[in-house]
């Protein structure tokens, strides 16, 4: 019996995530058959235009993109979705039913207890029972910040989390990149135009006056609620009941289920940061047992996908522009808590368009591709 490889639908290839998924398809060792590259059918009135029809490059060949359907998904073997929660939550079923298994990156089915939610480096085996046929994989917050706690908990037991997330635009998919570059190129003309920079030693010109900056920037802001350009954002997400963003809650619950910890407290805080990629996690964590720097240090030095950056004295701390396009979670400024020995501080810096969406979906699907007998 001679076994041929598994046939991979990508949905959402021509997005931020699928351009990521297509290069990383191309780096890492080859179990895929036929790939097909899947986006949307029609442009949406004032939305993106659809990329279906044109060709993008996987492996080195121009390969053409598709509109979804049922036709184009009939027969895959293995489907990634990475496209908006409401196109997986009606299109991941229908790949299901052509006798696909689906590993999904939106939050369509995060929360469904039929539905495992994997991190190959914490949960591996999560994948194995599927009853609905789909895994989906954390958002790319948790994706930042899972590995490195998740190790740290295998040790020391993780019984609270409070995490500062600053999240990069591209977090927002395509649009939030293109928002962010658009009011980038406004208010450096406005700097410009009001002479930011010439001057005496006083701190003058754009972004000293309240207002300016939402004035050079205008009012599109594209998908942030208020201008990234020279600004930090605390928003993410639609809103939830006591003042929370559902990125927020999405967070903790995501956590919860990758370490299999449902009573975990978790508290969340999301800022948009115009960084284009990589999102940082500023973490506290308490644990159940005392902790040690030096401990810490080595388990996070020998944990897979952790890089231990950590010197700050030689300068030595992740930041989003260091580790953008980088497969692991940066982890530095480890510290054990002043006023308790059982908690530490870490700062951990990730690619969000990488581990924290197109690695873990690649990851989880070559695992499934892994246990297909496909003849
Ligand atoms: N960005 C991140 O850091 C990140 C991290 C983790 C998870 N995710 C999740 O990954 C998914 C994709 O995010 P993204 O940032 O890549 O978004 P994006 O840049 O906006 O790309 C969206 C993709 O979905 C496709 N699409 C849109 N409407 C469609 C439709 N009606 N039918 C079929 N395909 C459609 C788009 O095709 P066209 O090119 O034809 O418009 C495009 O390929 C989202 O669910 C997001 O929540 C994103």
């Amino acid at each position: 019996m001679t076994r041929r490889k598994p046939t991979l639908a990508v949905v959402g290839a021509t997005g931020a995530v699928g351009s990521v998924l297509l290069q990383i398809l191309s780096q890492r060792a080859d179990v895929w058959g036929d790939i097909r590259l899947i986006s949307s059918a029609v442009p949406e009135a004032g939305g993106q235009e659809s990329q279906a029809g044109h060709k993008q490059a996987v492996r080195g060949v121009e390969t053409e993109v598709v509109a979804l359907s049922a036709e184009a998904l009939a027969g895959a073997d293995v489907a990634v979705f990475l496209a908006p929660e409401e196109i997986a939550a009606h299109w991941a079923p229908v790949a299901v039913a052509g006798g696909a298994v689906v590993v999904d990156a939106s939050p369509a089915f995060r929360g469904d207890p039929d539905v495992p939610l994997a991190v190959p480096e914490i949960n591996p085996h999560c994948v194995r029972s599927r009853p609905r046929g789909i895994v989906a994989c954390p958002g790319d917050t948790t994706l930042a910040l899972i590995v490195a706690v998740g190790a740290l908990h295998a040790e020391f037991g993780v019984c609270e989390l409070v995490v500062s997330a600053y999240q990069a635009a591209s977090g927002a998919g395509r649009g939030g990149v293109e928002a962010l570059r658009a009011q980038l190129s406004r208010v450096a003309g406005a700097g410009a135009a009001s002479g930011s920079g010439s001057g005496s030693g006083a701190v003058t010109g754009l972004g000293t006056t309240p207002g300016d900056v939402r004035r050079a920037v205008g009012d599109d802001t594209g998908p942030f609620p208020a201008p990234l350009a020279l600004n930090v954002v605390p928003w993410s997400g639609s809103p939830r009941e006591g003042g929370w963003s559902s990125e927020e809650l999405r967070i903790r619950d995501e956590v919860r289920k990758v370490l299999d910890l449902p009573g975990l407290q978790v508290a969340a805080t999301c800022v948009r940061v115009p960084v284009v990629s990589a999102h940082s996690v500023s973490v506290h964590a308490r644990f159940e047992r005392e902790v040690t720097v030096a401990r810490a240090h080595e388990i996070l030095a020998t944990s897979p996908g952790v890089v231990l950056y950590d010197d700050p004295a030689a300068g030595d701390f992740p930041t989003p522009a260091d580790v953008v396009g980088t497969d692991p979670t940066w982890v530095g400024r480890v510290r054990r808590s002043l006023d308790d020995p059982r908690s530490l501080e870490l700062f951990v810096c990730g690619d969000n368009l990488r581990k924290g969406a197109a690695l873990n979906a690649a990851q989880v699907a070559e695992a499934i591709a892994a246990e297909l007998s496909v003849d």
